[in-house]
């Protein structure tokens, strides 16, 4: 199934419209620096994939109200906080196909910048009293924070499985989309059973897009960001898990050592990403995305057919097919 983003984002484009412009208020300040760096970040908007999920399934669970709104700008805004965090993490110095706000005003300046757009969001929903909302997208950012943090303890000792794995992304990545999913169902709806399903269902093609993220690394085509710095920042992802698991002794041994003394060496981690391609590590990757997406698909397919669901399993195949 080819699909793009605008047949997707079709259903909810008025919404989508108005949401671009309060999203530029929510993050205005008077301070002219940041002032700046959010002219610059708006300037670069991402796939809105988030807001996307936000509004499509408030509309799947009911109507979309002015919560659902508020829903799509705290969840961007945490976005936005999250990614100018994580490439001072990462030491990543491209983020859609530009510059990182690291790379251009520093670590010092990325991580303040990060922390009042979490500040923003937290206001944008204590302001209006959205106690829900909150308690969503808290659950989020702690989530968030503790994979991070679970990825860097494992980057150190090397010493990851898939069932870590699993748990990393979970936690750092499908957390967040599965909030928003969340919250835009609890924007329309009080019927818990049905945000839950809605919750989940977010949840899946979150670690879905993870992974697909994961496969980008070793790829050699432009995503907008930088390539190969997974095994740079020793992180061990599901196509390595799983190369590992796959070669001989005396493979593995040659292998961790090349991600834990030579990491900074190019031509070494080539070597690592060529055995990942050969032993299967991408396929398998692949295979198991895949699984993800079936999973999704079944939550998504015990809702009644109707445009926005037919809208939602476009988003599916477009989370696994996408090129960046
Ligand atoms: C990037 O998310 C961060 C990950 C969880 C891999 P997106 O790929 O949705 O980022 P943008 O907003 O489109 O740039
Ligand atoms: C994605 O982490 C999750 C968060 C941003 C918290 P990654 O480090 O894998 O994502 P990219 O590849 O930099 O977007
Ligand atoms: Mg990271
Ligand atoms: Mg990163």
């Amino acid at each position: 199934m080819k699909v793009t983003i605008t047949d997707i984002k079709q259903p909810v484009e008025a919404e989508l419209r108005e949401f671009e412009q309060r999203f530029r208020e929510d993050m205005r300040s008077q301070v002219a620096l940041l002032d700046k760096i959010t002219y610059y970040i708006v300037r670069r908007k991402g796939k809105q994939i988030r807001p996307v999920l936000v509004f499509l399934t408030a509309k799947l669970a009911g109507d979309i109200t002015d919560s659902t709104y508020r829903a799509a700008s705290f969840v961007e805004l945490l976005h936005t906080a999250t990614l100018v965090h994580d490439d001072v993490v990462d030491d990543a110095d491209e983020r859609r196909g530009f510059f990182s706000i690291n790379a251009l005003w520093k670590n010092k300046i990325a991580v303040l910048v990060g922390d009042y757009f979490l500040s923003k969001g937290l206001l944008l929903a204590l302001d209006n009293r959205e106690h829900r909302l909150l308690s969503i997208i808290s659950t989020a950012v702690r989530d968030m924070s503790e994979g991070e943090l679970l990825q860097i303890e494992k980057a150190r000792r090397l010493d990851i499985d898939e069932a870590v794995y699993f748990e990393i992304i979970r936690k750092k990545t499908a957390s967040l989309i599965a909030a928003a999913c969340a919250a835009g169902a609890a924007s329309a709806t009080e019927d818990e059973p049905i945000v839950e399903r809605i919750r989940l269902f977010g949840e899946k093609i979150g670690i879905a897009f993870q992974i697909k993220d994961d496969i980008f690394d070793y790829g050699d085509s432009d995503v907008g960001k930088p390539r190969g710095i997974d095994i740079k920042e020793k992180k061990m992802t599901l196509p390595l898990i799983y190369t590992l698991n796959h070669v001989t002794k005396a493979e593995k041994r040659k292998l961790i050592y090349i991600v834990k003394n030579q990491s900074d060496d190019k031509v070494k981690v080539r070597e690592v990403i060529r055995a990942v391609h050969q032993k299967g590590g991408i396929a398998y990757a692949n295979k198991v995305m895949n699984e993800y997406k079936q999973q999704a698909l079944d939550l998504l397919m015990r809702f009644p057919r109707s445009e926005v669901r037919d809208a939602l399993e476009k988003l599916v195949h477009f989370i696994i097919e996408r090129k960046r």
